[in-house]
């Protein structure tokens, strides 16, 4: 198995590498990463040696690149994880989401088309899984869930590009009959997310007494699962997923953000720092155009695909913030430079 893997140097990418790795003995791993802000090698030290893994840096849009690699190896899946993706960035620098997140994919899907393409048809065995987000949905009420018939109603320009990629991949299905699945899941949390997001964040800031800055009056719900549930997941819809479809990912863990917040300041208040305490909390200016909750339905991949999440929201929380506290180099090299300007610049006026 020959299998490309895009922006696998970020949080999910490099997650689902180890994955990968540790499933299959026959496999071939191309990361082929651009190492943005968001991509780090480091992430991935415990790999780079193992023959069954390569690492190019290049951009998923040069087109020259992307299909030379498809001649250089026989790649027989995909999956697309190269993204831009944090909503609050994509509020200030839309252009680049469109960019990478649209333009990007449409760039790997041609190459992959060109490759694949085996008179009418195409050959056996070849598949490209775009790795999407429940944010294309839009926002919930209090009621229901996210279903793979759920309209899309993408709102920040983040989800907007995920919604257009997501049409761009379909489009190849319904045209060109290429073997395609899309997977949308919900929150992820766990090792190697980068600080920016909500949960490393604010474990960052409480292992520095930072105040730990919450959006509007901290009730917006997210749906979280923890990172190996989703890559499992992804391994299933690769190898069993029905060609053309949709899959949702998510395993019914809503909270509020506060909630989480307040879970994170519990557990360091009592294991590290008795000095840490709910004080630290800062309600800021809420994100514009802040999506209220997010609640996936996931019948569709249980029933289909037999795929269920393992780890409970109450243990992968604690394992997520031990991860943080043994590697707290990790955290303090992410953290150093350009990470500070961007600190200061999104939440120094907030
Ligand atoms: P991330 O920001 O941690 O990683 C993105 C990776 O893509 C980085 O390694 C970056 O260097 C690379 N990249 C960015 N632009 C590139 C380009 N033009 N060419 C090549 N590489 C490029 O993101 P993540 O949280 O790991 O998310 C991965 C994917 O999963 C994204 O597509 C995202 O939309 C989707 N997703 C994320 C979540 C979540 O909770 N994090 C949930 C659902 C779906
Ligand atoms: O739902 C899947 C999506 O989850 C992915 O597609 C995105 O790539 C990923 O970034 C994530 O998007 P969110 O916007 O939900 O994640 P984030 O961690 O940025 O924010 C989670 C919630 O916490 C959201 O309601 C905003 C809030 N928040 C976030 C930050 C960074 C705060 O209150 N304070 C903060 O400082």
């Amino acid at each position: 198995m020959n299998l490309l893997v895009t922006g696998g140097a970020g949080f999910i990418g490099s997650n689902f590498i180890y994955y990968m790795l540790n499933r299959y003995k026959d496999i071939k791993i191309i990361n082929l990463d651009k190492l943005t802000y968001a991509g780090n090698l480091e992430n991935l030290k415990a790999v780079e040696n193992n023959t069954n893994y390569a690492f190019i840096q290049a951009d998923i849009c040069d087109k020259e690149i992307i299909e030379n690699l498809f001649q250089e190896y026989d790649i027989d899946y995909v999956v697309n994880f190269a993204a831009e993706s944090h909503v609050d960035r994509s509020i200030v620098e839309p252009e680049i989401f469109v960019k990478t997140n649209v333009l990007g994919t449409v760039t790997l899907l041609n190459a992959a088309k060109n490759a694949w393409q085996d008179g009418d048809g195409f050959k056996e065995g070849k598949k490209f899984l775009q790795v999407s987000t429940d944010e294309v949905y839009g926002s919930l009420g209090k009621e229901g869930y996210f279903t793979e018939k759920t309209p899309l109603d993408p709102h920040s320009p983040y989800s907007s590009s995920k919604a257009s990629a997501d049409l761009i991949v379909k489009a190849y299905y319904d045209t060109y009959k290429m073997s395609v699945n899309i997977t949308r899941c919900s929150n992820n949390y766990g090792p190697y997310q980068f600080p920016e997001k909500l949960i490393p964040l604010m474990i960052n800031n409480c292992l520095n007494k930072k105040p730990l800055p919450v959006y509007g009056d901290g009730m917006n719900i997210r749906d979280w699962l923890y990172v190996e549930d989703h890559c499992k997941a992804i391994d299933m819809v690769l190898h069993n997923g029905r060609i053309g479809e949709v899959y949702n990912i998510g395993g019914h863990n809503e909270r509020t953000n506060i909630h989480i917040v307040k879970t994170i300041i519990s557990y360091i208040h009592d294991n590290v720092d008795s000095s840490v305490d709910e004080n630290l909390i800062k309600y800021v200016e809420d994100r514009k155009g802040h999506d209220r909750r997010y609640g996936i339905d996931p019948t569709k991949i249980k029933e289909e695909l037999g795929w269920y999440p393992e780890t409970r929201f109450e243990d992968g929380i604690i394992k997520t913030i031990k991860w943080y506290l043994e590697n707290k180099e990790w955290m303090e090299n992410v953290t150093s430079g350009e990470y500070q300007k961007y600190y200061e610049r999104m939440y120094s006026n907030r």
